[in-house]
């Protein structure tokens, strides 16, 4: 009998070769993570009709972690799809900087929590244990999958506590039992006020195209503001960076010319590269009308993971000897993801009072951004202090109709 390995993913977010051996360690895998999160991204969009938030990132950190511990083929499909750094020791080490410098992120709360919850008895190799807890800085915790109400309700309420209670429930008893060998979980959190705060009195209820047939009122939050402003031609769509408290994070969101462009734009993402982005944009004044919406998101990402080509590991096929000297195979990857985006930035807001340092203007011209038709969006953190940056994606999604609180 084979045992099983769950990997769970949740997070939430309130608010709102040759080259390889250049790249510093955080380089590399900021990239490794860029490379997967795209097609990740576009894969899980295919098939979700209604509003998305996901993690990319989540996903790739704790798949990345298992897949130190897989062999032979199953390692090679992990290392593929997540364009993991041929060399391990910079892989490694680029790890655990990423995991460091995001939870040394300045004036907004970025968490990311790492946790193997093995079953009681099993021996996990040491050499494992070691990486885990140095390069994604992970804890251990036994516990008796057979209680399988018990265990649940441990590992939810690590992930409720990481989320700060935003995602609850992530695993329901059913999703174990005493098959279950050991259950991987990452969580993302993130709270960030904006750097200039929307002002409530400008929130009114504003037209929002869902199709060229349907248009509905929504809650619309509008501010006159200097934020990067750029048009992308290739992907028919033009893009706004709204910077979080701080600077180091921001949102971007990239809405399409046409009221239906946002299929085509999830197919093409390959070609919205977000380390470059803002060398396609310059500060501009801009009148910007977002909605605000509050989604949350519960993806099974087994279906997605296997389309991308990693399918051994959830076989009986997998290795993953490098974990244990047991027959294991992932039984299911899960990711929930929550998002709230308002005048704040986000959900508890504290009234601090932000004074904007004006930007270079380049043009004087006004730009008029209404957010009012299905747009996309993803939230990303600079990882570097180089002029060009790299940047990591924290969250990416879609929104279709923003008065859809939850999916
Ligand atoms: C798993 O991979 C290891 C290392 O290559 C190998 O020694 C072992 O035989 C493999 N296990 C199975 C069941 O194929
Ligand atoms: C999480 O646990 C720590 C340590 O027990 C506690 O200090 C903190 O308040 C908890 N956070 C939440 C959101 O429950
Ligand atoms: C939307 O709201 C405006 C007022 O803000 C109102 O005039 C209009 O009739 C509303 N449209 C719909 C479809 O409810």
């Amino acid at each position: 009998m084979r045992s099983f390995l769950l990997l769970s993913v949740l997070l939430a977010c309130s608010m709102a070769e040759e080259i390889e051996t250049k790249l510093s360690p955080l380089q590399a895998v900021s990239k490794s993570v860029e490379s997967f999160s795209t097609n990740f991204y576009k894969t899980v969009s295919k098939n979700e009709k209604g509003n998305l938030i996901t993690s990319p990132l989540s996903a790739g950190v704790v798949l990345s972690m298992a897949a130190y511990g897989a062999r032979e083929n199953t390692e090679k499909q992990m290392r593929d799809v997540l364009k993991l750094p041929a060399d391990d020791t910079l892989g490694r080490s680029g790890f655990q900087n990423l995991i460091d410098n995001l939870n040394s992120v300045k004036d907004v709360e970025l968490r990311l929590a790492n946790k193997i919850f093995p079953k009681k008895g099993l021996e996990i190799k040491p050499e494992f244990k070691a990486l885990t807890a140095d390069s994604f800085r992970s804890a251990e915790e036994q516990l008796d999958f057979a209680q399988s109400a018990e265990s649940a309700s441990i590992i939810n309420a690590w992930c409720q506590n990481k989320t700060n209670n935003k995602i609850k429930d992530l695993i329901k008893p059913d999703d174990l039992n005493s098959d279950t060998a050991m259950v991987l979980v990452n969580a993302v959190y993130f709270k960030g006020q904006w750097k200039k705060k929307f002002d409530a009195k400008n929130t009114e209820e504003r037209p929002f195209h869902i199709d060229h047939k349907t248009v509905k009122n929504v809650s619309t939050m509008y501010q006159s503001v200097n934020i990067i402003y750029g048009v992308l031609p290739d992907l028919k769509a033009k893009f706004v960076e709204i910077p979080y408290k701080g600077e180091e994070v921001s949102m971007i969101i990239v809405l399409p010319d046409e009221v239906n462009g946002l299929a085509e734009l999830e197919q093409k993402l390959e070609n919205l590269d977000i380390n470059t982005l803002r060398q396609k944009g310059y500060p501009h004044d801009v009148e910007l009308y977002l909605p605000k919406f509050k989604i949350e998101s519960t993806i099974e990402l087994n279906n997605v993971l296997t389309e991308m080509g990693m399918e051994e590991m959830f076989s009986d096929k997998a290795n993953f000897s490098g974990i244990a000297d047991v027959p294991l195979k992932v039984s299911k990857v899960l990711q929930k993801a929550f998002i709230e985006v308002n005048e704040e930035g986000a959900e508890a807001a504290a009234a601090t009072e932000i004074i904007i340092a004006d930007r270079i203007q380049i043009e004087t011209e006004i730009a008029q951004v209404k957010v009012d038709r299905p747009f996309y969006f993803c939230i990303r953190r600079k990882v570097d202090g180089e002029a060009d940056g790299t940047f990591v994606e924290l969250f990416v999604g879609s929104i279709k109709d923003p008065s859809i609180q939850f999916n």
